[in-house]
């Protein structure tokens, strides 16, 4: 109570504790590797991916919610990281674009990408990749979107459907007919 009381009448010594960050320690699986980091309870998983992990694949767009540039895969669905505090994961099992392939070992995903020009410059791609990865997934598992005429019949990978559901990757060199045309590909492949 007395130190309340000094605090109370020092403003610096208020301030100083105010401002000083709170941390906390998470651990969660990243790309199949166990990771711990103690972090400003703060921090994104946005964030924590980049500037902790360097894993820079994910791309901070908008670091709103608006553009999907962040996607990444957690527990099987996929998600803005910037809109998710990386604490709120503890013992997730997280995948980013790099744990989805590598340079001499693509992803079909990234491999039909590559083949049908999915980009341009290339900052919307490792989430419209990671996005499409798991937009196939809640096909399969039959997760209805916001067109799917029948509810009572699993939905389809239609161009309609595709584009729906990957309506939340922006990109702004519109490379989206290309993008569509990936992922039906590696739909087609996986039938
Ligand atoms: S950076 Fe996360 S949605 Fe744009
Ligand atoms: S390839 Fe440039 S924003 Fe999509």
């Amino acid at each position: 109570m007395v130190g309340v009381e000094a605090a109370s009448r020092d403003p610096g010594a208020r301030a100083a504790r105010t401002d000083a960050p709170v941390l906390a320690t998470v651990t969660f699986t990243v790309n199949g590797e166990r990771r711990t980091l103690e972090l400003d309870t703060r921090t994104s998983l946005l964030d924590a991916a980049r500037e902790h992990l360097h894993l820079t694949g994910s791309k901070k767009g908008c670091d709103h919610g608006q553009c999907g540039a962040c996607t990444m895969i957690v527990d099987g669905r996929r998600i803005n990281a910037c809109l998710t505090l990386a604490i709120m994961h503890q013992g997730a099992e997280i995948v980013t674009v790099e744990g989805l392939g590598q340079p001499d070992h693509l992803h079909p995903m990234q491999a039909a990408f590559v083949k049908h020009d999915g980009y341009q410059c290339g900052y919307c791609t490792p989430g419209q990749i990671c996005s499409g990865v798991a937009v196939l997934e809640e096909i399969r598992a039959g997760i209805p979107s916001h067109v799917t005429a029948d509810l009572g019949a699993p939905p389809q990978v239609t161009e309609t459907e595709i584009r729906e559901r990957m309506s939340g990757n922006l990109c702004r060199c519109g490379a989206y007919s290309n993008i569509v045309e990936a992922i039906t590909e590696v739909a087609g492949s996986r039938a």
